[in-house]
Formats: structure tokens, sequence, C-alpha cells
């Protein structure tokens, strides 16, 4: 169904792929959950070029693909230069002569998009400034499992309209969440993502709102869903990020206006005491490491079906 495809973005998948994505994922969780390793990738190489930091991300597909059998390689920013030492179409047509997959962590998500089209192996978006999809196929399986479905599910995006507000407005939209997106005035999320997943929403029976009001936002929802205010490439704009986004600190008060059925989402890394407290952080009403382990499973259900 997905073999030799891209994967860089949320909209590169219909709803019926995602789910068909999380169904392979689910079963390979129960399986490593059984102690089962079904070596489907065996021989398999993945290549993974970092233009930025990474944990979860790096992790994941590393022990992902030893799992499945295969084997990943990281090349670190020092390595590949990417537009520096090499063009990033001759990166992409060796790799492609090399190894099974690349998957890419950018600044630009034209790089990601450059490497998918001069590479002849499928390239996935490990996080680009435009986009997180993988971050989302894990966050959906996280909710299925919480809520035991998708659709309906409401959820309140708190604090800054960046890449993974961005990957869940069209990851969501497609299966039919109903998302309020509540950031300052001027953090919205890009115009374009908005329409699209509005339109999305509109035949799956979600709907989108986005507005400035974190309170308004999260009153009755299922999920509270926040990430930093300062993304990976913004850090010059720090100080005025900090003043703009006072008033959507995820706390004790925030959580008590949402209600006790409101989980915690966050993709992490955290910067606690800034978008959220220690204590909703570890709270009981978090999963955030539910949605840590489940990057590696959604992962692995991913490579499965696209390597
Ligand atoms: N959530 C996430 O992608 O984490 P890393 O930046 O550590 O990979
Ligand atoms: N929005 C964050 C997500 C990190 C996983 C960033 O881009 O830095």
């Amino acid at each position: 169904m997905l073999s030799g495809r891209d994967f860089l973005s949320m909209d590169d998948l219909t709803a019926e792929e995602i789910r068909a994505v999380l169904e392979r994922s689910g079963d390979l969780k129960r399986r490593l959950h059984a102690g089962e390793s079904p070596p489907v990738l065996a021989g398999k190489t993945l290549a993974m070029i970092f233009e930025k930091p990474s944990l979860r991300t790096r992790v994941t597909f590393e022990v992902g693909m030893r799992q499945l059998g295969g084997h990943a390689i990281y090349l670190s920013p020092q390595d590949i230069q990417l537009g520096t030492r090499e063009s990033t179409p001759d990166v992409a047509r060796n790799l492609s002569r090399w190894v099974n997959g690349v998957m890419a962590r950018t600044f630009a998500h034209r790089t990601v998009q450059d490497l998918a089209e001069y590479a002849t192996v499928p390239v996935i978006n490990g996080l680009s400034d435009r986009e997180h999809p993988c971050q989302i196929l894990g966050d959906l399986l996280t909710i299925q499992d919480h809520a035991r479905r998708l659709n309906g599910v409401r959820v309140a995006w708190v604090g800054d309209g960046n890449n993974v507000c961005h990957s869940l407005l069209l990851g969501g939209a497609k299966v039919g969440i109903h998302l309020a997106v509540a950031t300052p005035p001027g953090y919205e999320p890009a115009n374009e993502i908005i329409s699209r997943a509005r339109s999305l929403a509109a035949k799956s029976g979600g709907s989108i709102s986005v507005g400035h009001d974190p309170n308004e936002a999260v009153r009755g929802v299922d999920i509270i869903y926040t990430d930093v205010w300062v993304s990976m490439g913004q850090e010059a704009t720090r100080a005025e990020r900090l003043k703009a986004f006072a008033g959507f600190l995820v706390d004790g008060a925030l959580l008590r206006a949402a209600g006790p059925q409101a989980k915690v989402m966050h993709c992490l890394p955290a910067h606690r005491g800034e978008e959220i407290t220690d204590e909703v952080l570890d709270g009981p009403q978090s999963i955030v490491l539910d949605q840590a382990e489940n990057r590696l499973h959604a992962q692995k259900g991913l490579l499965a079906m696209i390597l």
C-alpha cells in the first residue's frame, strides 16, 4: 500500500492509510511487548540526516530499525553539511545507491522536499521547520490507546502554531478530531495549513478552530497538547517570544479549567517551568511518556510499510 512512498507531511497519507499504519504499529507494539521482533526489514538500511539535535527521533528510528532486523546510520550536521559541503540533490543521489530509505531532520522544509525529489528511495521527514509528521503518527497511536478511538476526540493545542501544531492540524483533521488551537496573536499556524485542515475536517466530521484564549480552548477537552515556545532554530527570537507567550503556560489552573478527564500531551523536549509546570508534566493526567514510547511503535509500522 505504501511501499516506496515518501512521508514528508501528514497530508501525504489518506485517512485510510493513517489507520493502516496505526494498525500495523499497534500489532508491532503488542508483539514487542510479548517478546517478538519480526525481522521484516532484514538487510535494510536507513540513513538518518540530522541538521538539528534529537533524542527521541534518533533513538526511536535507530532502535526501530534494529528491532525489525535492519540497521540505521546516524549522520550528524558535521558529517554531511547539506548544501555546503555537497548539494542536497547530490547527497540524495549518492545515498540512494547505498541505503533503502532516508530520514531527515532539517531546518527548511524545502530541504526534505529536495531530498525526496532527488532520492530514488523513500524519504521520511523527521522534523522540519514546517512539520513533524512522525510525531503526530505516534501521537495518534497514543490518543487511540487512551480514548479508544480517534473520531470525535476533542484536543486543545495551547502555545505556538509551529511544526508540531501543523502536523496535528493536518493529521487530526483527517481522522475526525475536533481541534481548538489557542496561540498568542501573530503566532497562529500558517494560513494555508488552517484552510487545508478545515477542508479535510469538513469531510471527516472533525472541526478546527483557531483563537487566542487558552481557557476557552481547553474547556471540556479530552486532551491538552503543548510544545516549546522557542523551537530549534528560533533561539534569536527567544526574548520576544517569552513576552508574547505569557498567559499560555499549561499549569494546574489551566488543567482544572479543562476538567479531570483531560490528559496532557507534549512532544518533548519540554522547557520545564516555561510552557508547562513540573506539576502538570509529571502529574497523573500527563501521558507524555506514552507519546515518547509510541514514537518507536508508530515509526516501526511506517518503516515496515514503506521500506
Ligand atoms: N519529539 C521529538 O521529536 O524529540 P527529539 O527532538 O528529541 O527527537
Ligand atoms: N517545535 C519543536 C519540536 C521539537 C521536537 C522544535 O521544532 O524545536
